[in-house]
Formats: C-alpha cells, sequence, structure tokens
C-alpha cells in the first residue's frame, strides 16, 4: 500500500538508491541512522523498540505500575519476562494456575505463540513473555476478535501524538470454547489475519460498511456495539486513546534519548505504531502488544480500503519535502507544474542548534515546578526555534485526514506527571494549547506574521521584541 500510494502522488519508488527521500522498512542501525541525510525520513525513531519488543515494552509498563499504581496503567495483563521472572512466575502457576500465553519477545504474526495452562508446558530455555490471558474476551456471535488502532508519532520533543479514527477488527475463525483441552486450536485464540487466512473457513470482507467475514471496520464494530450491546463508544474511545498516549510515555524517555543521540535532525523520523487491543466480556479494553511496522499489506479488499486511506493520511500529516539536491532543470518544471516558490526542503526550517538566548529561555522554563509558571510566561516571548516548532504543529493540524491529534491537548496537561522529566517544548505546546485552543486562527496569524518578517530563521534573532499577543 505505501508503494501504490507514494507511486500516486508523484514520487518514484526504487528497491536501492542513494539520494533516496523516505524510506519504509525494518529500523536501521543506530550507525547508519547517524548518515542519515538532511532530506531523508524513515519510518521509525531510533528506540522506538522500547514499544514494539514484548519484552521491553512490559518493562516500561511495569516501570509505570510501580510508580503511578496499577489503577492508572490497569491495561495491561500481568506479564513475565523469561528467564528472569521464571521463579515468581511459577509459584503463581503452582499456587493460582489460570491460563496464559507465551510468546517470543520479538515475534510478530502469531508466530511462536501458544496458549497454556501448565508449567511444563512453558519452553525453558529461550527468552520469552508470558502473558496472562483475556480468558473470557467479548464475543460476536461466539467468535473472538480483537482491534487493530493505528497511532502516528511524529515528533518525541515535543510528543506530538495523532490516532487513527479508522481501523481494523479481526475475527478468529473458529468458535471460542472456554476449556483447557482446546487451548492448543490457533485458530480459536489467534486472531492474527495472517494465522486465520490460512483457515478454510476464512472469509474476507470488501467493505467497510458491511459487518461479514473475519474482518470488519472499526467503525462497523463500533455500530455494532452501540446498537447491539448498548455500548458506550465515546467512553470506550476515550479509554483507548488513554491507553496509546499512556503506553508512549512510558518509553518516552528512552525513545528521545536514542534519538538525540542520533538522528541528524528532527526531519529526519516519524513512526507509526499499530495497537493490538482486545475487548473483555465487560467491554474493558485491554493492550495485547505495540507493532512498531504495521502491515501494509492488502491481504483482503477491507484491508485494502482502509491501509489505502491510511497510507495516504499517515504520509500526508508526516510531510515529504522536495531535497534541494536535485538538478536546477527539474526544480524548475516542479516549481511550474506546482506553482509554488519556493519548493525544496529548506534545511534552516529543521535547524536544531539553539542560540544562547534560545538556551537560557528553555532553561528557565524547564526547571519551574508549576505550570502556571510557565503558563503565564512561555508565550510572551517567542524565539526562533519556538515559532519553527509552533508552525511545524499548526501545518500538521491541517493536514489530519482521519487523524485525531490526541496529545497535546487543551486537556492533556494531566499527563505531564508520567514522563520521565519535565521536556521544555511539551510545556511550550500545553501553553499554546491553553492560549489559542478555543482560537486557533489569532494563534496562526500572531504566527503568520512573525514568519513574514522571516523572524523564524536561523540567525534572525535581532527582532526578539515579539508582542505579548498579536
Ligand atoms: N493476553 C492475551 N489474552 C488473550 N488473547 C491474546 C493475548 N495476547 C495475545 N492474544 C491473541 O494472540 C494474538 C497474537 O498476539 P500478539 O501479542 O499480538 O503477538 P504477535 O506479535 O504475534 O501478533 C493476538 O492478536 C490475540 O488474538
Ligand atoms: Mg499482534
Amino acid at each position: 500500500m505505501i508503494g501504490r500510494t507514494v507511486a500516486k502522488s508523484g514520487f518514484t519508488v526504487r528497491r536501492n538508491s542513494e539520494n533516496w527521500s523516505g524510506a519504509w522498512g525494518p529500523p536501521m542501525s543506530n550507525v547508519k541512522v547517524k548518515t542519515l541525510k538532511l532530506f531523508q525520513k524513515v519510518n521509525h525513531f531510533p528506540g522506538a523498540l522500547q514499544l514494539s519488543r514484548k519484552d521491553c515494552l512490559w518493562r516500561n509498563m511495569k516501570k509505570m505500575i510501580d510508580q503511578f499504581g496499577r489503577s492508572e496503567f490497569n491495561f495491561t495483563p500481568a506479564t513475565f519476562v523469561l528467564p528472569e521472572d521464571s521463579r515468581r512466575l511459577r509459584k503463581i502457576f503452582e499456587t493460582h494456575g489460570g491460563v496464559w500465553i507465551a510468546k517470543p519477545p520479538a515475534g510478530s504474526s502469531g508466530n511462536g505463540i501458544h496458549v497454556v495452562s501448565k508449567w511444563c508446558e512453558i519452553p525453558k530455555r529461550c527468552p520469552l513473555v508470558v502473558q496472562r490471558y483475556i480468558s473470557r474476551p467479548r464475543l460476536i456471535q461466539g467468535v473472538k476478535f480483537d482491534m487493530r488502532l493505528y497511532a502516528l508519532i511524529t515528533s518525541v520533543h515535543p510528543l506530538l501524538v495523532y490516532v487513527y479514527s479508522e481501523g481494523l477488527v479481526r475475527f478468529a475463525t473458529s468458535k471460542y470454547i472456554r476449556d483447557v483441552e482446546h487451548l492448543y486450536d490457533r485458530y480459536m485464540h489467534l486472531t492474527n489475519t495472517s494465522v486465520n487466512k490460512t483457515s478454510p473457513r476464512f472469509r474476507p470482507n470488501d467493505s467497510l460498511d458491511k459487518r461479514k467475514g473475519n474482518m470488519w471496520s472499526l467503525n462497523s464494530l463500533w455500530s455494532y456495539l452501540a446498537s447491539r450491546q448498548q455500548a458506550d463508544i465515546p467512553k470506550l474511545w476515550e479509554r483507548v486513546k488513554d491507553i496509546v498516549i499512556k503506553t508512549i510515555i512510558s518509553a518516552e524517555a528512552k525513545i528521545v534519548e536514542t534519538s538525540d543521540s542520533t538522528l541528524p535532525s528532527k526531519y529526519n523520523a516519524y513512526q507509526l505504531l499499530g495497537f493490538d487491543i482486545i475487548l473483555d466480556d465487560d467491554l474493558n479494553p485491554w493492550l495485547l502488544e505495540v507493532n512498531n511496522q504495521p502491515s501494509m499489506d492488502p491481504d483482503t479488499p477491507l484491508c485494502s480500503i482502509v491501509k489505502g486511506q491510511l497510507a495516504k493520511d499517515f504520509l500526508n500529516i508526516v510531510g515529504f519535502q522536495i531535497p534541494d539536491t536535485i538538478p536546477a532543470e527539474d526544480a524548475r518544471y516542479l516549481m511550474e507544474k506546482y506553482k509554488q516558490s519556493p519548493l525544496c526542503l529548506d534545511n534552516r526550517l529543521h535547524e536544531i542548534t539553539l542560540t544562547e538566548t534560545e538556551k537560557g529561555k528553555q532553561d528557565r522554563f524547564v526547571n519551574g515546578k508549576n505550570r502556571a509558571d510557565y503558563l503565564r510566561n512561555i508565550l510572551d516571548t517567542l524565539t526562533p526555534d519556538d515559532v519553527r516548532h509552533l508552525i511545524r504543529y499548526e501545518d500538521e493540524a491541517t493536514q489530519l485526514g482521519g487523524f485525531e491529534k490526541i496529545f497535546p491537548t487543551r486537556t492533556t496537561y494531566d499527563y505531564h506527571k508520567f514522563f520521565d522529566k519535565p521536556r521544555y517544548y511539551n510545556r511550550l505546546l500545553d501553553a499554546w494549547e491553553e492560549m489559542y485552543a478555543s482560537d486557533k486562527t489569532r494563534g496562526i496569524l500572531r504566527l503568520q506574521k512573525l514568519c513574514e518578517k522571516k523572524y523564524h530563521l536561523p540567525g534572525s534573532f535581532a527582532a526578539l521584541d515579539t508582542p505579548r499577543d498579536i
């Protein structure tokens, strides 16, 4: 889907190329990331394995549970990482038993997964993640399902998170039976499409609105649950967004640290994530795992529809600019064709080196204890670097498509306490939302006026006297 979408928008898709401007693939080594050119963008933040490796995800979650309590982070089933947690887990097996699901820490597509109820069924020699099995899932027509939701991170500092309003609901191909005799049946317990499409009972779906076959659109599920099972969907959606934000924040410090030490520019990376979430019989959402490269394969006609829209929308928000290295005659041709000037990426917009004054402002505002301290003054005098961050933020908001911005918003300040430490740009955007969320035009006008004076470009710091509020 990525290749098709990119080609449709006029880019050329190549397997190997020196001067590529966007790449879709597995994470690169940190050494390679350091050599990215300023006009290149990859689909992974260095360090994002902290979310997608099942053992790292759990360790990060455990840290949050220990610090903030289970009530704030009650959406991950209890998990053990073997071999280090072997003893504790064995004790639990001996005292409580129960049904568990064992997964390879870095696996995908259901590979190597077993549902077990006895200690002897757990492979002992290889690293493994063993998770409490949600054994009373919500069923539809007697069949288990889970949801694949998509979240997009366009920046980690500031943290900018979007969630896609459409998604996929993946059904198992055997009716669910709650009995340990049937734990071996992968078609009953796993909902991965890659597993179930090998079943002779697998039926694809070809429509966003039809509730048929082994895959539905997320919005079909919402309308089914609302109309047939009296579910409060707005409330459920809020809980899902809460899961996405908290999960990402749990790994934020490590991702920022790795990204800061490897990425040459803030332009270089974004991250699309696939969240696997299951509903239990009481309609509580549970996070099963996070995928750092969610499948974009058009497995079924419904997949093509949802993933095609998704690809278009996330590539638009992320925004690919034309490298400034293209031959002059190509640049002229494109300029005439698209009637845009200047056309190519201006690296000054992504400059990350700060002036002494900018550093001074950041130190002052990141150290304050209270929100009121920075809310009052952080926007009084915007620096060129502040303006660059704010224009990128507002630019993205014009390209949402089916995405909803979930962090930051005017009401997300409460999440700041979950961060490892306060960060300047998160505070800047919090204050920006507080001041302008109800009247974005006023904020954008303020930025426009500054940009007209080229205030946002590095080197123009002389004109610091920004009026308090234009
Ligand atoms: N804790 C759990 N309780 C119930 N079902 C689960 C649980 N964990 C995983 N599953 C089922 O197994 C499938 C695969 O697990 P997942 O963690 O997503 O690994 P993979 O990376 O192989 O997709 C899920 O889509 C879901 O159907
Ligand atoms: Mg999965």
